[in-house]
């Protein structure tokens, strides 16, 4: 009796790991930091001042959300289009993250 109470517990847990499991990546929002950090801040700097080889400083921008999706899909003249590297969720979340450094 015990072991057959010990495999229902066993199940239970497996269940329990299997569902946050699948919730995980069903619901996953991409990390805006961790893009920022790796995608952009080697012109724009981990709080968006850093402004190599001309980039503006994110932290003072005046620019809409909108306006900030389309330049970073489509680029500036010296900034890597995004469009195809990084997916429309990701770009949100990045947009999501400028303003965030705006705040500081
Ligand atoms: C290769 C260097 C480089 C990378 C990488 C880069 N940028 Fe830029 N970015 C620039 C430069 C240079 C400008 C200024 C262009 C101009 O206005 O002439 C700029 C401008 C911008 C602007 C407009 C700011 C304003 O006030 O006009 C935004 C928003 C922006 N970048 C966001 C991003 C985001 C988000 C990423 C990462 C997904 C990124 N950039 C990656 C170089 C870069």
């Amino acid at each position: 009796m015990v072991s057959l109470k010990y495999s229902f517990l066993v199940l239970g847990i497996s269940l329990l790991f299997s569902c946050t499991g699948e919730n995980e990546s069903a619901s996953a929002t991409p990390n805006g930091k961790l893009l920022f950090e790796k995608n952009c801040a080697i012109c724009h700097g981990k709080d968006g001042k850093l402004g190599q080889g001309g980039a503006k400083d994110l932290s003072i921008t005046s620019l809409s959300k909108d306006d900030m999706v389309r330049i970073v899909e489509y680029g500036k003249p010296g900034m890597t289009p995004f469009k195809g590297l990084l997916n429309d969720g990701e770009i949100q979340a990045v947009v999501e993250y400028i303003e965030e450094l705006k705040e500081k």
